[in-house]
């Protein structure tokens, strides 16, 4: 399997199992058929809701021999209700404890935005910490607590942009290693990716295939769908291969990981084997070129009324 690699030599398998929207009674299921699969590599968080199923997965497949936990990369994410220092490390203990490991190989600060403590999804102003209350650098300390305790082997953000990269490269002890946002053709994110490499941030595309599956409330009614894409169709059936393959293999050929969910077993297979697909500069250059612009988790959910945080302090542009 091809791998991303860390600044000290750890490899990440590129392609790994995505386990958002994956209920509680099919996430066990899925995970065992990606393993069985060939995948190395399972992205998880707390607020996914899940940990616990993933983790007796995990422990049926050590003990099964499909795989050992030195093979196996997982990832976590703390939730934005565990951003003060003393919260962080308690915190990833919870996802240890539910997933059923000693130790992740990597832990992301899920979303720059703070809740109170016990707050799932905030919506009243009391239930906000703000940037004063709550820097994102004293989250980036717990961080690095769990990472200096080998907690985890490696720290990052989700849905950071640059200038929030920014603050933690100048303020932290540990830089950012990497950087997991959403990323497909409709959203390539050419000028983060740069900032990113220039950085030594690796990065992770979450919602590969646009997450149709979402709750319909979260949907915009003029959605475009990148499944059904005029380009991403053509470009499968020249390699004779599916819509969602291209949208994965779009990302291997970029070097960036990429975490497909699905709680169906042919899907599963068919997704790892996404990287066996060879696309040529003409295929990349028609995906980066695809002339649609659409971000499909918005972050507007954070954003409310009574939110101190505006969709300004999330992304440096609507669809940059
Ligand atoms: P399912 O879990 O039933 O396979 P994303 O990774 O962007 O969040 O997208 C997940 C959605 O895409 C889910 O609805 C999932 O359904 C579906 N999906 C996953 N793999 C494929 C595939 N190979 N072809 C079509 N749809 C897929």
């Amino acid at each position: 399997m091809k791998s991303i690699t860390f600044s000290n030599g750890d490899q990440m398998p590129i392609i790994g199992l995505g386990t958002w929207k994956s209920k509680p009674g099919e996430v066990y299921q899925a995970v065992l058929w990606a393993i069985e699969a060939g995948y190395r590599h399972i992205d998880c968080a707390a607020i996914y809701d899940n940990e616990k199923e993933v983790g007796n997965a995990l422990t049926k497949a050590f003990k099964d021999g499909l795989v050992k936990r030195e093979e196996l990369f997982v990832t976590s994410k703390l939730w934005n209700s565990n951003h003060r220092l003393d919260d962080v490390v308690p915190a990833l203990k919870k996802t240890l404890s539910d997933l059923k490991l000693d130790y992740l190989d990597l832990y992301l600060i899920h979303w720059p935005v703070s809740f109170k403590k016990g707050i799932g999804f905030a919506q009243t102003r009391e239930e906000f910490f703000t940037y004063g209350d709550v820097p994102l650098v004293q989250t980036w300390e717990g961080m690095e607590e769990a990472k200096n305790r080998g907690l985890v082997k490696h720290i990052g953000v989700s849905n950071f942009n640059i200038a929030k990269l920014q603050e933690i490269l100048k303020s932290g002890r540990i830089a950012p290693e990497m950087n997991q946002v959403e990323m497909h053709p409709f959203l390539p994110q050419n000028k983060l990716v740069n900032f990113c490499k220039t950085n030594s941030i690796l990065m992770t595309a979450y919602s590969p295939l646009g997450s149709g599956d979402r709750a319909a409330a979260s949907k915009k009614s003029n959605e475009p769908s990148l499944l059904e894409n005029e380009t991403v169709k053509e470009v499968a059936t020249k390699h004779g291969v599916s819509s969602a393959q291209i949208l994965i293999s779009y990302s291997v050929h970029r070097n960036i990981a990429v975490i497909p969910k699905s709680i169906n077993q042919d899907r599963i297979s068919q997704n790892l084997a996404a990287i066996e697909i060879n696309l040529d500069d003409e295929d990349m250059n028609k995906l980066l070129n695809i002339g649609t612009a659409y971000r499909f988790i918005d972050g507007s959910f954070f954003t409310g009324a009574q939110s101190p945080y505006k969709l300004a302090d999330l992304w440096e542009t609507e669809n940059s």
